[in-house]
């Protein structure tokens, strides 16, 4: 019988489910349903944990079935069950780890537990991806995880169907990046995931209109390649209190409009993109890699995109978007590869995989 795993991604506001096989050279997507909850969380300015776990629980039993039809699949077709288990929010996940765990042991077959980190880095291994033809002559390949809840920065020196013994070289100590576009914009009374919004009107505004600090960048600094995006959300804030934007005691509050705005998030978009260059140039030349690949709702940014063209001279590589944002098949990607490498968990070892948010 054909390999066919069904994955299922619960972590934070999206729910997926997908269904993978073997490709050439990697993983084959078959489908990829993904309800986003973004809509539920826009009035609260942000995800509401306990929102996004009820949501999960009504949505995931719709959300498997829509994967298996459009792939074709039935459940006896099933070779294993692949869940993002850790990090994330811990309600969340416990959704989609006790439906995989359920689904496992009572269709007697195995159950792979993906780390949503992993499964971020295999959304590189999606066949049919323009912009993403990865092989060993891009080895080792720095890897720059931006999203919501990271900023990482990994060194690969394995191709899948091995592991990638991916090496952290370094992460935020504070905000990740897209924490930093998302609370930034907040300040702006932009709508929630912000990033998507600062980087639609930073098209017509002045990058150099307000200079930011480019956090831990001084030559000390660049010693380790350790982010710190904190600092840049509080020099927002007086920024705004400065220029009469925002009262300190949060009684009155106005936002900046049309060109004032648009100044306001290309320069915070500058600081934030600048930012990662310094660092990704940093660790480029400090590890030698052969090429660079950047995953993580913050891929998509088009700032980033084009300075990454302009300035890097290895090759640049980066899944499409629906493989960027959350997704179900980035984790069957990488389930798939454990399951062929015999890591899975089977019959009663099934009942012990605990959801931990990290
Ligand atoms: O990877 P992801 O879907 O979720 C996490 O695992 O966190 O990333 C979501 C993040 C949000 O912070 C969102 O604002 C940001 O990705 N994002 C962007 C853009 N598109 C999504 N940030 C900047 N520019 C974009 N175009
Ligand atoms: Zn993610």
């Amino acid at each position: 019988m054909p390999t066919k795993i069904l994955a299922i991604e619960t972590s934070c506001d999206e729910c997926s489910a997908a269904v993978i096989a073997p490709g050439n050279p990697y993983a084959q997507v078959l489908s990829n349903t993904i309800f986003s909850q973004i809509e539920l969380h826009r009035k609260f300015g942000g995800v509401v944990p306990e929102v996004a776990s009820r949501n999960h629980l009504e949505m995931i039993t719709p959300v498997i079935a829509e994967a298996l039809e459009v792939s074709k699949t039935k459940f006896s077709d099933l070779s294993a069950i692949a869940v993002t288990n850790t990090p994330g929010l811990v309600g969340a996940l416990l959704v989609g780890v006790s439906t995989a765990k359920a689904m496992a042991y009572s269709l007697s077959i195995p159950l792979v537990s993906v780390n949503h980190l992993e499964g971020h880095l295999h959304s590189l291994f999606i066949d049919g991806q323009p912009h993403c033809k990865i092989d060993s002559t891009h080895l080792p390949l720095l890897v720059c995880l931006v999203s919501g809840g990271h900023t990482n920065l990994y060194l690969i020196r394995g191709l899948p169907p091995h592991a990638l013994g991916a090496e952290l070289l370094a992460s935020s100590r504070d905000d990740a990046a897209g924490e930093a576009f998302d609370k930034t914009a907040k300040m702006l009374g932009l709508p929630y995931p912000g990033g998507v919004f600062m980087d639609q009107h930073s098209k017509t505004g002045n990058p150099k209109a307000f200079h930011l600090t480019r956090p831990l960048t001084t030559k000390a600094d660049q010693k380790n390649f350790d982010f710190s995006f904190s600092g840049l959300k509080t020099a927002v804030l007086n920024l705004l209190i400065q220029n009469g934007f925002q009262n300190p005691d949060k009684q009155k509050i106005t936002y900046p409009k049309d060109q004032i705005l648009a100044d306001y998030c290309a320069s915070i978009q500058e600081a934030i993109v600048d930012t990662l260059m310094i660092k990704i140039t940093g660790a480029l030349k400090k590890t030698n890699a052969r090429g660079l690949a950047i995953v993580g709702g913050v891929s998509a940014n088009s700032r980033l995109r084009a300075k990454l063209t302009e300035q890097i001279s290895v090759p640049v590589f980066y899944p499409q978007s629906q493989y960027c944002t959350d997704n179900a098949a980035m984790i069957g990607a990488c389930g798939l590869y454990q399951f062929e490498r015999g890591e899975v968990l089977t019959g009663a070892k099934i009942l012990t995989l605990a959801a931990s948010s990290s």
